[in-house]
């Protein structure tokens, strides 16, 4: 980052004296106002509950521009990389800051194969769990628990330790997001095929069982690895944030994406599919298309507490270029599977439509996210609904440790320690018992 020309001037009408604060400039994007030393000069906090002005770092990984509906990867349109580049060369993207040449992709694609396995201790893990629980219980439990195995790479401040826990933990989410599935399912867990690529070693992982051979769809695999590539990293979203602070007390790459899978479960952010999928479902059930503008009051009345899951976004106020993107990638593999009816794909249009054209979102500037359309896809492949979001923990593990690789390398990086605005109880005396 560089220091801007213009400065900023905290002034104050008590007659404190002003504060000159620097401005600095990305490469594109706001400036930013460096407030590090305001608490010093003037005994303040700055107050932005939710980091709705707050930029918590610089990094040189995910660009936004939440006006235009633009989303870049290292500087490349999604929309070229979910067109011309497949998940691994957008892994290497993310990690290493370019696009591999044949033989890098190669290379990189190897040593990712060779450590999909997990260790056979960790399927003793899953017992412990009711076979109805909700696998991204399983999932913050999994993948908290790999830290117990690889004491050989949890030393984050390490780069040789950070190289391989990155490429261990790409090459077994998928790994154990199956196991999770085949254990619901109380199917024997399939392991791992190297021969296969990244989506279609899942797919088999998941589909797959020991009475008979598998064969991958080329269509499915092609629509899965492109489910992955626009899930894969988003700038400082929550949950990207939650691995940052927690990655910032120097605790093990595995305990940090752990937190990411915990933040990442929640309905707001990336437990939207599973709960867009679930409000299709049900206003399907209640009469479909024809219930939709009586599911459209319920959203519009703030009392309802109803939301149009998918809909929506703290920094796209244009359409989500994933949305779309993910828009084809559902008529693609609906049309391949002769479900070009499917009644929820029809009724999402048609919410989409509605929405659109209504003031309410108009004026709110709410648009289709990536969670609108990629429940309908994933549930055409034949994955339940409550699995949407460990495929989405699968495939934004690798912008999650892109970025917390960025936050360690950074020499300026410190232990993540927020302050607060303090509204409770002044000192006050403690009086015994008898006296209360
Ligand atoms: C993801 O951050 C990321 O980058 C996340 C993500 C990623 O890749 O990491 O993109 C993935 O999480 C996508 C978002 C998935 N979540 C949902 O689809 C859940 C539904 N959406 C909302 O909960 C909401 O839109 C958020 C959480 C996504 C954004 O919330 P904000 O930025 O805090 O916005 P807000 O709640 O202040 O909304 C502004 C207004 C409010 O109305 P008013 O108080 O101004 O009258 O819009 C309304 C909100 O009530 N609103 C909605 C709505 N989303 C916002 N009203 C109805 N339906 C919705 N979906």
């Amino acid at each position: 980052m560089k220091l801007a020309d213009t400065k900023a001037t905290l002034s104050f009408s008590n007659g404190s004296p002003s504060v000159d604060l620097p401005v600095y400039q990305g490469n594109v994007g706001p400036d930013v106002v460096d407030i590090r030393k305001l608490y010093a000069q003037t005994g303040m906090f700055t107050y932005d509950p939710g980091f709705l002005s707050t930029a918590s770092c610089q990094s040189a990984i995910t660009y936004i521009d939440g006006d235009k509906g633009e989303l870049l990867y290292r500087g490349y349109p999604i929309e070229q990389l979910a067109t011309h580049c497949d998940f691994m060369e957008t892994c290497h993207l993310l990690l290493y800051g370019n696009l591999p040449d044949a033989t890098a992709k190669a290379d990189f694609t190897k040593r990712v194969t060779m450590h999909t396995m997990v260790n056979e201790q960790m399927q003793f893990f899953l017992r412990g769990f009711r076979r109805d629980a909700h696998p991204m219980a399983i999932m913050t439990g999994l993948v908290g628990a790999l830290s117990a195995f690889y004491h050989d790479s949890t030393d984050i401040n390490n780069p040789e330790h950070r190289e391989i826990a990155a490429l261990r933990l790409i090459a077994k989410m998928p790994t154990l997001v199956a196991m999770a599935y085949k254990y619901s399912m109380g199917q024997p867990y399939m392991y791992p095929k190297n021969n296969l690529s990244y989506a279609g070693n899942f797919l088999h992982m998941m589909f797959a069982t020991p009475c008979e051979d598998f064969a991958v769809n080329p269509v499915i695999e092609r629509a899965l690895d492109r489910i992955f590539v626009l899930h894969a990293d988003h700038e400082q979203n929550a949950s990207t944030s939650t691995v940052r602070l927690c990655g910032s007390s120097g605790t093990n790459p595995f305990a940090a994406i752990a937190a990411g899978v915990a933040c990442l479960w929640g309905p707001a952010h990336g437990g939207a599919n599973e709960a867009c999928l679930n409000m299709l479902e049900d206003i399907q059930k209640i009469g479909g298309i024809a219930k939709v503008g009586h599911f459209m009051e319920q959203v519009k009345d703030k009392n309802s507490g109803v939301k149009l899951m998918g809909f929506g976004h703290r920094v796209y106020k244009n359409y989500d270029p994933r949305a779309k993107l993910m828009q084809e990638t559902c008529k693609e593999v609906l049309t391949s599977l002769g479900l070009e009816n499917d009644p929820l794909f029809k009724l999402a249009m048609a919410l989409e439509k509605i929405a659109l054209e209504d003031e309410y979102f108009v004026s709110r500037k709410l648009y289709p996210n990536v969670d609108f359309y990629s429940g309908i896809v994933q549930r055409a492949i034949g994955i339940p609904v409550n699995m949407f979001t460990g495929v989405f923990a699968l495939a934004r593990t690798v912008g999650w440790i892109a970025q917390l690789n960025e936050m360690i390398s950074d020499p300026e990086y410190k232990i993540g320690r927020p302050r607060q605005l303090f509204t409770g109880s002044v000192k006050r005396d403690v009086l015994p018992i008898s006296k209360r």
